[in-house]
């Protein structure tokens, strides 16, 4: 690991335009499960019974209760950790141009990424399903689920569903980030979710480099990574910021 530690870092110094793809495992060091794998939600919860707008549209209530509730006490708590502090230190130090991630839990701008794509939307806002009025999800009641409007219209978290399109804003801005860097960090993710997962191809056939954090290989690797470095996220990307910091 420690040469790829090294290689990492020289691909990053010597990089113009790099783009992170983030997944759920670049937060699990702050303490949110991944949804899939070893504690993952997914393997005590069914996806399409909670998290398909179908399910949320059939039983609000049960969603709030079982799936969505259990997400606020979690982010709540969360704080960025080492990997989510590289990203923003490398967007500091003007290599790092786009994080593109799947986790709707914040943490990247809490790190100080500004540009940050969330592909998959952001828990930090309820919508009304009725009226479209926002509110700030800390200043939900969660005491009746599910929360509703003023208006009396039922709450929905700002997250794209099962079963949703992607916003097209995100889809078009993270195909061009793709198509434009020459290294693509993918920190955290099983790659398994699609369009999500077809975005390192995208910097592949454009001729970059893609380099791949996680503890387990996924379908990218060997096929679409150069390399994949087996490691926690924070404690990889710790050390790679460590080794760039002496090249720079
Ligand atoms: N550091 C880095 N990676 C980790 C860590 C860690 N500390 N711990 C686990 N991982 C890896 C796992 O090996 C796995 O490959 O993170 C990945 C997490 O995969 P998923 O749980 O499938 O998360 P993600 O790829 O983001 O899921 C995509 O699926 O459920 C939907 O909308 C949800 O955005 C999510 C999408």
């Amino acid at each position: 690991m420690f040469d790829l530690i090294e290689k990492a870092a020289a691909d990053l110094a010597s990089a113009k335009n790099v783009v992170a793809l983030t997944g759920a495992g670049i937060s699990v060091e702050s303490g949110i499960p991944p949804f899939r794998g070893k504690g993952g939600i997914w393997e005590k919860i069914d996806p399409m019974e909670y998290a398909h707008i179908d399910s949320f549209l059939q039983d609000p209530e049960k969603v709030w209760r079982v799936l969505i509730k259990g997400m606020k006490d979690v982010i709540d708590q969360a704080r960025p950790n080492a990997a989510h502090l590289g990203l923003a230190r490398l967007e500091a130090l003007g290599i790092l141009k786009t994080v593109i991630t799947q986790n709707v839990d914040g943490l990247h701008q809490d790190a100080g990424n500004t540009d940050v794509i969330e592909f998959h939307g952001n828990f930090a806002w309820q919508k009304c399903m009725d009226c479209s009025r926002r509110y700030a999800t800390r200043s939900v009641d969660m005491s009746r689920l599910p929360p509703r409007c003023r208006c009396g219209g039922i709450l929905r978290p700002e997250c794209v569903f099962f079963g949703e399109p992607i916003p097209t804003h995100h889809l078009y801005r993270s195909q061009d980030a793709a198509e434009h860097c020459d290294v693509m960090l993918v920190i955290g993710t099983s790659a398994w979710v699609q369009p999500a997962a077809s975005i390192p191809l995208i910097s592949k056939q454009s001729g970059a480099r893609v380099i791949e954090i996680n503890p387990e290989p996924t379908p990218l690797t060997h096929h679409i990574s150069d390399y994949l470095i087996k490691g926690p996220a924070g404690e990889v990307t710790h050390r790679i910021m460590e080794k760039l910091a002496k090249l720079r």
